[in-house]
């Protein structure tokens, strides 16, 4: 039986529908309440706006709980791969033995770019960040490839070329920048390790993945692979609306990933991190700053809108940055003065008043870092990552009934109306 909630306005009292989740979330349904009242809700950021029904991912900022269509992140994390996890978010199932290897061969299938693509990466400047750049490719393969409908037999094509695709053309960006050969997918490669040699090999310097980097990599891109109604996959959702092709909804995703706020964390971790080392900088100095109310300096790795606890990623990645570290006998002093961060800003009163935890970009640059991805690539890391998400959610809200344009609404609060001045009459400012 329905539930409702009642609202008064004015005296004009409306009843608007409660509707439920399946793990409980509760959300008020207002979408009479304009026809009804002539009110608009106002919620900037939309922290307390639902903006569809999703089967695809479950968080509990609270609890801090992560699961993709039901499955916990930490078994994901420990038993699945990129690619497994990518097909469950896609499909809303794992994958039969069967259904996986045809998905590999179609990967592989998909894993090289038209060649004339290698033009454009040749003139774009070389101080050029590269998520600019992959986010112009990513909307450019719509000129090389065709735009199906839903409806057409061979979409899930189009899904399996995009996660392949993007993969090597981040490869590519990366050895085009250095001024290297492109490096070809091998069709031997699984698709991390694909990735890796993609990145590392050369002509002169054969590389060989090592198994705890491929595993490193996969859980990276497996934690990575969607946050439900985050930035860039609102985004992506709201492009899809306008019925944009995927090419074009999924470009813009990835510019929203740059942010420095969303994605760019890692990049600005990082960062922060190599400032306070080079520069001498004391941790308690660096957590002074970020409560300064009149500096806008915040920490970065800290804090989430919907994790008010320890991001469940950033403790599973924590565990791989130190194996990872530990079995390359690597030794990063960032990771030192991460840690000690991380014990005074996790004892602060400040800190643990607004509830502000290590999240998932806190360690994955020091991953990144140990794999030897260059810094500027670390948000193009998250981006190849976030793909299946970004796909699964697009392909969601274009087949939901329930949905429509993206249009939110406004309060004016610019003039009233006043008449237009010819130029010659204006008064000097
Ligand atoms: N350092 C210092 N103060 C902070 C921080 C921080 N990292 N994060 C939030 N605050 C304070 C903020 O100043 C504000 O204080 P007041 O209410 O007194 O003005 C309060 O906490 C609430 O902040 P908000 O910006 O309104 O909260 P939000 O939910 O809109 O922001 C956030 C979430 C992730 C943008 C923010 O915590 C932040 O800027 N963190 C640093 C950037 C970062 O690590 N981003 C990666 C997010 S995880 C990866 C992803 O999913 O994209």
């Amino acid at each position: 039986m329905t539930e409702y909630a009642t609202l008064t306005i004015n005296g004009q009292t409306i009843e608007l529908p409660i509707i439920e989740g399946t793990e409980g979330e509760r959300a008020v349904d207002i979408r009479r309440l304009r026809a009804e009242t002539g009110y608009i809700s106002f919620d900037p950021g939309f922290a307390n706006t639902g903006s569809c029904k999703s089967t695809i991912t479950y968080m509990d900022g609270e609890k801090g709980i992560l699961r993709y269509r039901g499955i916990p992140i930490e078994e994901l994390a420990e038993h699945s791969s990129f690619v497994e996890t990518s097909y469950l978010l896609i499909n809303g199932e794992l994958p039969t033995r069967d259904q996986l290897n045809r998905t590999s061969v179609q990967l592989n299938d998909h894993s090289l770019v038209h060649e004339d693509m290698q033009n454009f990466y040749q003139n774009f400047p070389r101080a050029s960040h590269p998520m600019g750049i992959l986010s112009a490719m990513v909307n450019a393969l719509r000129s090389f490839y065709p735009e199906l409908l839903y409806t057409d037999e061979g979409f899930e094509d189009t899904f399996l070329r995009l996660l392949s695709k993007v993969r090597t053309m981040a490869a590519m960006a990366h050895k085009i920048s250095r001024g290297h050969k492109v490096e070809y997918p091998r069709p031997d490669y699984t698709y991390c390790a694909n990735f890796l040699h993609m990145m590392f090999n050369t002509p002169v310097k054969p590389y060989i993945a090592r198994k705890e980097l491929v595993k490193a990599l996969n859980v990276f891109w497996i934690l990575h692979a969607d946050h439900e109604q985050n930035c860039s996959t609102s985004v992506v959702r709201s492009v899809g609306s306008a019925r944009t092709n995927i090419y074009a909804s999924l470009s813009a995703g990835v510019s929203a990933l740059w942010g420095a706020l969303h994605g760019g964390a890692n990049q600005a971790v990082i960062q922060m991190l190599t400032d306070i080392h080079e520069q001498g900088v004391s941790v308690k100095d660096v957590v002074r700053r970020a409560k300064d109310k009149n500096d806008p300096f915040r920490l970065m790795g800290f804090g989430h809108r919907v994790y008010k606890t320890y991001d469940p990623r950033a403790r599973i990645l924590k565990k791989y940055v130190d194996e990872v570290l530990d079995r390359l006998k690597l030794q990063d002093p960032l990771l030192n003065i991460a840690l000690e961060l991380e014990e005074v800003a996790l004892s602060d009163s400040y800190f643990v008043d607004y509830n502000l935890y290590p999240n998932v970009d806190f360690y994955s640059g020091i991953l990144l870092k140990a794999m030897q991805i260059p810094t500027n690539m670390f948000t193009v890391m998250f981006a190849i990552g976030r793909l299946p998400g970004w796909i699964a959610q697009w392909q969601e809200n274009l087949i939901d009934p329930e949905q429509r344009l993206t249009r939110p609404r406004q309060i004016y609060i610019g003039s009233n109306t006043r008449p237009y001045i010819p130029i010659d009459e204006r008064q000097k400012a």
